[in-house]
């Protein structure tokens, strides 16, 4: 176990704040988690990779990190394998280590910054895939009283970006451990946007499809050593079909996907339409290549990573009548 103090946040928060936790603690086993918790603060937070976090200012409080590796097939029935990961694994080091044995299921979700833990948490999806749709098992430990319990897919009540852990039990549970259902001859899911031009190639592997998205996203999404963000900063909200309607009166050409409870409108096409895309207030960005990210141009603070989310909301609000969210956390 590291444990430091006045430890500062910058390499655990891709937004580049320059902020310090009070106290910082890094486990590698569900055993040293048990044994910390005793000495756990009431004020606690415990990070992932840091890539969806917006630290308000410094943590006074405990920063908990896990650092529980390991990849380990528990199953192969020959149509699919369980895989459990441990939640410190990065995310994109465990896609490579499907991919390179052909196993389908997460080669869409190829680059996403974080790691394992998140994965659970946040549900992360991109181009037609959701972790939810891979996830079979979920191991966490309760902070309070060091209970391990099991999870499956059900009881996490996952949603868009939504889950039991960052809701009913937000700040509960750390997880330790999650079980992924890959498939050993996969199906690839190659209907999202620009990813239709792989559906003209003969024979297309997952492999293929990783490099498809890999370039994909570093044409479009900033690489946050370069330039701080926390990805897409707000999530694409849903509407009713009457009020799709109406907009798509005045914006024939809006991008749109269809839902179970209504219609989703990409907020960067929104953010786009109001004037936003490549614009900055002070050293607060919006991406010049995705409009769904804002960006520290360098040394920006918090509060005017703040003050442009909420001049941004109050234009899509104006424009379009449409209140978007951040998914991006918070931190105070
Ligand atoms: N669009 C614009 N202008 C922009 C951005 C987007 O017109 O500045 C349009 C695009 O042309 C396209 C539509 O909006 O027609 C959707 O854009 P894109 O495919 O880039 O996806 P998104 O809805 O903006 C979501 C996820 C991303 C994920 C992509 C691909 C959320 C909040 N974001 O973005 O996830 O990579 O789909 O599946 O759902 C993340 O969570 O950090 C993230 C990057």
């Amino acid at each position: 176990m590291k444990e430091y103090t006045n430890y500062s946040l910058l390499n655990h928060n891709t937004f580049g704040m320059d902020v310090e936790a009070k106290r910082f603690v890094e486990y590698d086993s569900e055993e040293e988690l048990i044994g910390l918790l005793p000495s756990l603060e009431s004020k606690y937070l415990h990070i992932g990779g840091g890539s969806n976090l917006l630290f308000r200012g410094n943590f006074d409080g405990t920063i908990l990190h896990s650092v529980i590796k390991g990849i380990e097939i528990q199953e192969n029935c020959g149509e699919y394998v369980l895989v459990r990961v441990g939640a410190g694994v990065v995310w994109d080091d465990f896609v490579a280590w499907t991919v390179e044995r052909g196993w389908g299921g997460i080669e869409n979700l190829s680059l996403i910054p974080g790691e394992v833990g998140a994965s659970a948490v946040q549900n992360i999806g991109a181009y037609g895939v959701e972790a939810k749709d891979v996830i079979v098992q979920v191991k966490a430990i309760h902070l309070k009283t060091g209970e391990k319990r099991s999870f499956v897919t059900d009881e996490c009540c996952y949603a868009y970006r939504q889950s039991i852990f960052k809701n009913e039990l937000k700040g509960q549970y750390a997880i330790t451990y999650v079980t992924y259902k890959l498939k050993v001859r996969p199906t690839l899911k190659l209907s999202y946007g620009n990813m239709k031009a792989l559906l003209e190639k003969k024979n297309v592997t997952v492999s293929d499809v990783r490099q498809f998205i890999i370039d994909t996203r570093n044409a479009k999404l900033p690489d946050p050593k370069v330039l701080g963000n926390a990805g897409s900063f707000f999530m694409n909200p849903v509407v009713s079909r009457d009020k799709f309607q109406e907009i798509q009166k005045d914006y024939p050409q809006m991008p749109y996907y269809e839902v179970e409870n209504g219609v989703k409108i990409p907020a960067g096409w929104m953010i786009e339409q109001c004037g936003w895309k490549g614009k900055s207030l002070g050293k607060a960005g919006v991406h010049e290549k995705q409009a769904l990210v804002l960006v520290n141009l360098g040394g920006a603070s918090s509060e005017e990573i703040v003050t442009l989310c909420n001049a941004v909301c109050k234009d899509v609000k104006e424009t379009f009548g449409i209140d978007i969210h951040p998914e991006v956390n918070f931190i105070n």
